[in-house]
């Protein structure tokens, strides 16, 4: 199936490894020109000629506003419109309500939900310029059902969904369309540090996923190429989990 992405450009955050990268380099591979960042520039260099030369990196933490706000500055400096916003960020940190403090929380509220806000107003000029834009807001399964351990993300990301829905409506006239990817469990430095925490957390964590197994970064990439191409336009304020089963809901 031609995706047709060929010449198309893309903003994917977070993207120097992990999930990001998987969507830059899914992206590249149906010709897309992508739009990188992430805090270390070290690892976008490396990122950015492993994609090759439709390639560029800008160096940006995503929980700070005014780093967001320059970051997309620059971007519009060298091209004319958007045809996709991958938003995606660093993980907030493990940890239980008693042990969280409210510094804690307030980093993780900027981290996780107002980097969206901050990146979905500062590109929207952008994006209304092209004949076919998506925003794909990626959070977690978590959104869907708790899990342990992680009470800032299970608190923080169902607000992402909360914004996604309502800009679905609030974007449209703008034909700008937008939809949320739920990763499960997929293989990345921050899932491999997980499972590095005991010899029985892998299993702990595949007996409870119907595939048995972690997903691979491939497994993810594409499916958010697929929902910010052209060929998901009737795909719109909707929510696609990448779990292997995870989620057990009917809902
Ligand atoms: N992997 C999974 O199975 C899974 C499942 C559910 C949800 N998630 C969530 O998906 C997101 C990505 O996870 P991942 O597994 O890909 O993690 P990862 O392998 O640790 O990669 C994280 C990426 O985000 C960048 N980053 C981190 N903090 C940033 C910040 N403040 N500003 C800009 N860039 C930042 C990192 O680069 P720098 O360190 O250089 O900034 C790196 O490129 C996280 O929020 C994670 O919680 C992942």
């Amino acid at each position: 199936m031609d995706l047709d992405l060929k010449d198309r450009t893309f903003l994917v955050t977070a993207a120097s490894r992990g999930l990001g990268f998987s969507v830059a380099k899914a992206l590249v591979n149906e010709g897309a020109e992508v739009i990188i960042c992430g805090r270390n520039e070290e690892s976008l260099k490396k990122a950015t000629s492993s994609l090759g030369e439709l390639a560029e990196y800008y160096v940006a933490d995503l929980s700070k506003k005014e780093d967001v706000q320059s970051l997309v500055k620059k971007i519009a400096t060298n091209i004319l419109l958007l045809d996709g916003l991958f938003v995606n960020a660093g993980g907030p940190p493990p940890g239980t309500f008693s042990k969280l403090t409210d510094d804690d929380w307030r980093k993780a509220f900027d981290l996780t939900l107002m980097s969206a806000v901050w990146l979905t107003r500062e590109t929207i000029p952008l994006l209304k310029m092209s004949d076919s834009s998506s925003i794909l807001f990626s959070t977690s399964v978590s959104v869907k059902q708790p899990i342990d351990n992680l009470l800032l993300s299970n608190a923080i990301r169902p607000a992402v969904i909360g914004m996604m829905r309502t800009l679905a409506t609030e974007l449209a006239p703008d034909y700008i369309r937008v939809n949320a990817i739920c990763p499960g469990y997929i293989q990345t430095e921050r899932v491999d540090e997980l499972l590095s925490a005991s010899e029985s957390a892998e299993e702990n964590i595949t007996v409870k996923i119907p595939l048995k197994r972690i997903g691979k970064p491939d497994e993810f990439g594409p499916v958010a190429a697929f929902l910010m191409s052209p060929v998901s336009s009737y795909i719109h304020g909707a929510l696609l989990l990448v779990d292997g089963g995870l989620y057990q809901g009917m809902m």
